[in-house]
């Protein structure tokens, strides 16, 4: 059966500063892709790295039976692996090392034939096993974001939490990136929450989208639903329209900002 994560009054902050306060989700589903947007400081990573149980948090966050809160780092890295927006520092390991390296910190042993296909496996599905005996600190921008995209997904979480992942890529690979998330989601039964600052790109790969807003929900639903002028007014403060296109998908045109 498809796995689900539920949020109930989840309250975090950094120090006396409360960013997410009382915070209720309905429960996300394993094999859909849910798309958390909403404007700079937000809360989204915030909200990610609490889910990746980086940040100390209040209220519940479960996963089918298992209550995720008061778990160590690694309890959480069983169930949920955590892409960050900032790309980690320079390693001096190989793109396929590190790709092994995360696959062995996330499991229990695993044959190293398997482990080393499975590693393979995760880099020919992103288009970078070309890469593979490259090392990370000669990669570009773009590489190491790939590079780093295949350590989170060659770990096969129950909980895929992606933040910004197609910053630093050019639209081909934005495109690819896109679709491997929504294969992967539905094959695996995974559940995917991303940060996207693209809203048309959220639109046509997601099918929720959660819009964020000083740590509260500002909609919820399907993209049709939670994308509207009026949202993207209030939220962001542009005027836009929302459109169509020729193949059906949700377009948004900005205007100008209000
Ligand atoms: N380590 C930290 N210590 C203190 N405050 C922090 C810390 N990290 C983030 N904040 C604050 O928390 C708020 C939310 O930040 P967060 O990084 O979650 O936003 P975001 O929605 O991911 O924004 P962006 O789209 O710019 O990445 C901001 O006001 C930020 O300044
Ligand atoms: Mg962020």
């Amino acid at each position: 059966m498809a796995p689900h994560l539920t949020i109930e009054g989840l309250s975090v902050g950094y120090g006396r500063r409360r960013i997410i306060e009382a915070l209720d989700l309905p429960a996300l589903t394993g094999g859909t892709v849910t798309a958390l947007i909403g404007p700079n400081a937000a809360g989204k990573t915030t909200l990610l790295r609490t889910l990746a149980g980086l940040v100390p948090a209040k209220g519940s966050i479960r996963l089918d039976d298992v209550e995720l809160t008061g778990l160590s780092v690694n309890g959480h890295a069983r169930h949920v692996t955590y892409m960050p927006q900032a790309l980690p520092q320079r390693v001096a390991l190989t793109v396929f090392e590190a790709t092994l390296s995360a696959l062995m910190s996330a499991r229990d042993a695993l044959p190293t034939k398997e482990a080393h296909e499975r590693a393979l496996n995760a880099l020919a599905r992103l288009g970078i096993a070309d890469l593979a005996m490259r090392g990370l600190d000669e990669l570009s921008g773009g590489q190491r974001q790939l590079a780093s995209l295949a350590q989170s997904i060659v770990r096969e979480p129950t909980v895929l939490l992606l933040d910004e992942p197609t910053s630093a890529l050019d639209i081909h690979h934005q495109m690819r990136v896109m679709q491997l998330v929504e294969e992967l989601a539905r094959e695996r039964a995974i559940i995917v929450i991303i940060v996207l600052h693209d809203i048309a790109q959220a639109a046509r790969y997601a099918q929720r989208i959660v819009v964020l807003e000083n740590g509260t929900i500002a909609a919820d639903g399907a993209p049709g639903a939670a994308i509207t002028p009026e949202t993207l007014a209030r939220v962001y403060k542009v005027e836009a329209r929302v459109e169509r296109c020729s193949h059906g998908f949700l377009q948004v045109i900005v205007d100008r900002a209000l």
